[in-house]
């Protein structure tokens, strides 16, 4: 939601906190700002890219520091509201991350005690509170402040006269990257990846003290021993290597995914005979969690875990999960989250475990929130990915729930063996795919001049319109809505123009001829139609404008290689309209905020 950012150590601050901010943009990336230590504290921060701050902010000096790139939540966008933010002496700065909820009550009362304030924000309140509590020790001033505060946060400080930071984290990821003489603290691991492969993840409650050479936790008052962990990503894999954006770049690697979250084992999961004999009153049904891109593929979760294992699966919105729908300890509850890190998701998850439910996580990040929240994680291996729109993530996490559905199913020898030769031609046919690039890129530079589009797919496809529908909309800023085919009859006929194009997912599946009506009844009402059909396909041609070749595949699987299509469909009708693919406007990677 926001990247926060923090240095001490022997070398200048500014350029590696500029440096890591830039690793971090894809969090947040309205207006930035940074804070070094001299003998005083400067601090300089403005409105816009953190690329074009590099470039314009005056040089500060210093060998500690703080940095924040912002993504609004109180108060508009200005360089008032940018971070770091001040106390009244000017003496102690603040980054933050997260929503302080109570932050209204707190500036009345601060304002009561004289306190002055400069933005709008929650955050300014953190720095009034630690100023207020301030008697020489820094950590225990924030300590103090940290317990009047309600709400998420992961807060690092400066202050003059101390050569350390403090850090600390509730509900809102911190890392700590630990160096030779020197400490990096970021919000997730890439930012510090140029400097460091070791990390160690904060827990809620924790409180730092990060100087050049040590690293002290306490927790609850007590000194707590927090392991380190070493990346398991490189700083090659956090670049553009290249391309011109993050998201083709993640969109090519797929193959990749698939074939490493596919290699990435699931132990502790077994099939539905011995899971009946040993735990027959604790499955009774399973529930998949989690927004956005990660909710769609629990769409396709579902209908896969369904065909394939024949326990009841439903699917909630994170946001609107319920707890009294759960059945106490027999529902099985998966979370599904590529940052791990989605308050949404993670307070459904909490609110699954209050209850007693097996709770397991699917993230493709190592010591995100998820992780320690889950009794079980599967991991995704799809290396970091930094574009907001997710793609590749999306890919791996299907790659992990149908290795799931398949480990859980009680198939024959000769149908496991059947659908484990097809799940492993994946990655080449993703790539036919992708080799054919260009075709589907003229495509997509057509689909750049309209203002609406549907996508409309049945059964497994529905879910994969609905993907292709969000990567167009927010990538492009093209207004793109997903209908169940059969559904797009009953109003939204009233929106079908000549301009209007209908993006039509016909996999050679048991919904085919339905399609196939839906096809012609869109058509008779002037849109240009765009199929996603099957290579061998003849009969789709002649009651569509446009077929994008999609490789054979046993239809179960046809999400992967459709996705793929639509990523790049959507991919080049952005280009084609200049937006700001990677980091699109009102977006970031990863929600941390209710
Ligand atoms: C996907 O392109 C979006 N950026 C967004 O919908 C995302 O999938 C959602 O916020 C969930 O994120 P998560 O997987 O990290 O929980």
């Amino acid at each position: 939601m926001c990247g926060i950012v923090g240095y001490v150590g022997y070398r200048e601050a500014q350029p590696i906190l500029l440096e890591s901010l830039q690793r971090l943009e894809y969090r947040g990336y309205d207006s930035c700002g940074i804070a070094t230590l001299n003998d005083s504290l400067t601090m300089s921060k403005d409105v816009g890219r953190v690329v074009d701050f590099a470039k314009n902010s005056p040089k500060i000096h210093g060998k500690a520091g703080i940095g924040h790139t912002r993504w609004a939540t109180h108060g508009t966008v200005t360089s008032a509201n940018a971070h770091p933010h001040l106390d009244c002496t000017g003496n102690i700065a603040v980054v933050h991350n997260g929503v302080i909820e109570n932050f209204q009550k707190l500036r009345d009362d601060l304002t009561k005690e004289g306190h002055r304030f400069n933005s709008d924000t929650d955050t300014e309140v953190i720095a009034h509170l630690i100023e207020k509590y301030y008697q020489g020790d820094l950590k225990e001033a924030v300590s103090k402040a940290l317990t009047e505060v309600t709400g998420t946060y992961a807060v690092v400080v400066l202050a003059k006269g101390h050569k350390d930071l403090v850090v600390a984290r509730q509900e809102s990821p911190l890392v700590i990257g630990v160096g030779d003489k020197e400490n990096f603290v970021a919000s997730d691991v890439a930012a510090s990846l140029d400097y460091t492969d070791r990390t160690i993840y904060l827990e809620d409650g924790d409180i730092g003290i990060v100087s050049p050479d040590s690293i002290t936790i306490t927790n609850n008052g007590q000194t707590v021993k927090r392991e380190e962990q070493i990346v398991p990503w490189s700083v090659e894999d956090a670049q553009k290597a290249g391309y011109e954006h993050f998201m083709l770049k993640e969109i090519h690697e797929q193959p990749k995914a698939i074939e490493n979250t596919l290699r990435a084992q699931i132990p502790f999961i077994k099939p539905l005979t011995i899971l009946g004999a040993e735990s027959e009153k604790r499955l009774e049904d399973i529930m998949l969690i989690a927004c956005g891109t990660s909710y769609h593929a629990g769409l396709i979760g579902e209908y896969v875990i369904g065909k394939l294992c024949r326990v009841p699966t439903r699917v909630k919105i994170a946001s609107e999960f319920d707890p009294n729908c759960i059945a106490l300890e027999k529902t099985w509850v998966l979370g599904i989250s590529q940052s791990g890190e989605t308050t949404d998701t993670l307070r459904a998850l909490k609110h699954a475990n209050s209850r007693g439910c097996p709770t397991i996580g699917i993230t493709n990040v190592q010591g995100s929130s998820i992780t320690r929240i889950t009794e079980q994680v599967i991991f995704t291996q799809s290396g970091p990915e930094i574009g907001v729109a997710a793609t590749k993530t999306f890919i791996a996490q299907l790659t992990a729930l149908y290795s799931l559905a398949l480990k859980m199913a009680q198939l024959d020898v000769k149908a496991q063996e059947s659908y484990q030769t097809e799940f492993k031609t994946l990655p080449s046919k993703v790539q036919q795919i992708l080799d054919n690039e260009e075709q589907i890129a003229e495509y997509g530079r057509q689909l750049a001049k309209c203002d609406n589009a549907f996508f409309v797919g049945r059964g497994i496809s529905y879910p994969v319109a609905m993907e292709g529908a969000l990567k167009l909309k927010e990538i492009s800023y093209i207004h793109a809505e997903a209908y169940a085919a059969g559904e797009i009859k009953h109003g939204p006929f009233a929106l079908l123009r000549s301009n209007t194009p209908i993006i039509a997912i016909a996999p050679r599946d048991n919904t085919y001829d339905a399609m196939l009506t839906s096809i012609k009844e869109i058509k008779a009402r002037g849109p240009q139609v765009i199929a996603l059909a099957q290579e061998d396909d003849e009969e789709i041609q002649q009651f569509v404008d446009i077929v994008i070749r999609i490789p054979k595949v046993d239809p179960l699987f046809s999400p992967f290689l459709n996705t793929v299509a639509m990523q790049l469909l959507a991919y080049y009708a952005a280009k084609e309209r200049g937006c700001a693919i990677d980091l699109p406007v009102n977006l970031a990677k990863s929600v941390t905020v209710p």
